[in-house]
């Protein structure tokens, strides 16, 4: 991607301030978005190294609010990268206008923002939970599936991620959907999607019990937060990735238990799981097809699951110590 000036909403998150370090580390210009309601400023420390500076802005903004149109009006970007929103599946169960409120309307401003104010391109991070459940043989997902979503959250972001791509169709602005599966790496707090792994990670570190839903045979698809900002750093740029929805996954279904002993390795753990309830509505098995990504923008994961855990927890360990 040739240096261009780039807004990233929910750029204190964990994949957001993963996503503006390397944006940073390519020369572009930064502004970073965030209103700090789930989001760390701590998590932007890197993005403040000596080598980096001058060339990021952080702004304590709402998406929703009239602040962020105007400080779009002002900046100008080329591209945003819409990250910010509500990320709880349950928070959505319990509170679905909540939910809508952030991941529906608010992605409507920041498009509103985007047209008005003659951004080129805006890439949307759209999750796997909307594609539901779909039955063992449409596995893995791909673009085609249309299995409803399960949760409000599944709802929220798969209407969103259509409006960036009907705005790219009705005006004179391009969208990109980027549909992730379970991501995980450092920065990851416990709650939201992929949280599993920083669960374990941390849990195990304290040396305390750790426990598994179910029977720990259900499969998710795990990709590494850097394999993910590469994607996006992708998308920003590559022509041919205007107008496209595309899934982003490594392509490898790993169960819960294999994920439990990668984690109990990295970390030197040795206490069994506590077995849990099943919860409910939750999806049995989750594997995704990212061949759509690898031909439009060349992307392909290259951390398997036993490197990321090491890196995630190396670095969870660095934060514990302060
Ligand atoms: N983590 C995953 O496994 C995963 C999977 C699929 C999709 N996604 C999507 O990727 C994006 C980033 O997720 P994440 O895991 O980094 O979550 P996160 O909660 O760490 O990041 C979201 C950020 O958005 C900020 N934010 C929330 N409301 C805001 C508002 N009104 N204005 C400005 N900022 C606001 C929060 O403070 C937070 O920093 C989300 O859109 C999420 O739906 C994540």
């Amino acid at each position: 991607m040739a240096e261009e000036l780039v807004l990233v909403t929910g750029a204190a998150g964990f994949i957001g301030s993963n996503l503006v370090v390397r944006l940073l580390e390519e020369g572009h210009r930064v502004v970073a978005v965030d209103d700090l309601s789930t989001g760390r400023l701590a998590n932007l420390s890197l993005a403040r190294a000596p080598h980096l500076t001058g060339r990021l802005q952080f702004d304590h903004i709402d998406v929703t609010s009239d602040a962020f149109d105007a400080l779009v009006a002002r900046m100008r970007p080329n591209v945003i990268f819409h990250l910010a929103a509500q990320v709880d599946v349950r928070v959505s169960v319990d509170r679905p206008l909540e939910d809508a409120r952030l991941n529906v309307l608010g992605t409507i401003h920041v498009l509103e923002a985007a047209r008005r104010h003659g951004v080129r391109r805006v890439v949307y991070a759209a999750s796997i939970a909307g594609y539901g459940d779909p039955p063992a043989e449409q596995l893995p997902i791909d673009e085609q599936v249309t299995t409803p979503p399960l949760s409000p959250y599944g709802v929220s972001k798969r209407a969103a991620g259509d409006y960036v791509l009907a705005y790219g169709a009705t005006h004179d602005m391009e969208g990109v959907v980027l549909t992730l599966a379970n991501v995980y790496g450092p920065h990851q707090s416990t709650s939201g999607e992929g949280g599993v792994v920083a669960i374990f990670a941390g849990r195990m570190l304290e040396g305390a019990p750790c426990t598994i839903f179910g029977d720990g045979e259900q499969t998710r698809d795990f990709v590494f937060v850097d394999d993910v900002v590469d994607a996006f750093v992708r998308a920003g740029s590559v022509p041919e990735a205007a107008g496209e929805r595309m899934l982003i996954g490594t392509g490898v279904a790993t169960t819960v238990d294999q994920l439990y002993a990668e984690c109990a390795a990295a970390t030197g753990y040795d206490l069994p799981p506590v077995r849990g309830p099943e919860r409910a509505g939750e999806v049995r098995h989750s594997v995704v097809d990212a061949s759509r990504a690898r031909t439009v923008l060349g992307w392909q994961p290259w951390t398997g699951v036993a490197d990321g855990v090491r890196a995630t927890i190396a670095w969870a360990e660095e934060s514990a110590r302060g």
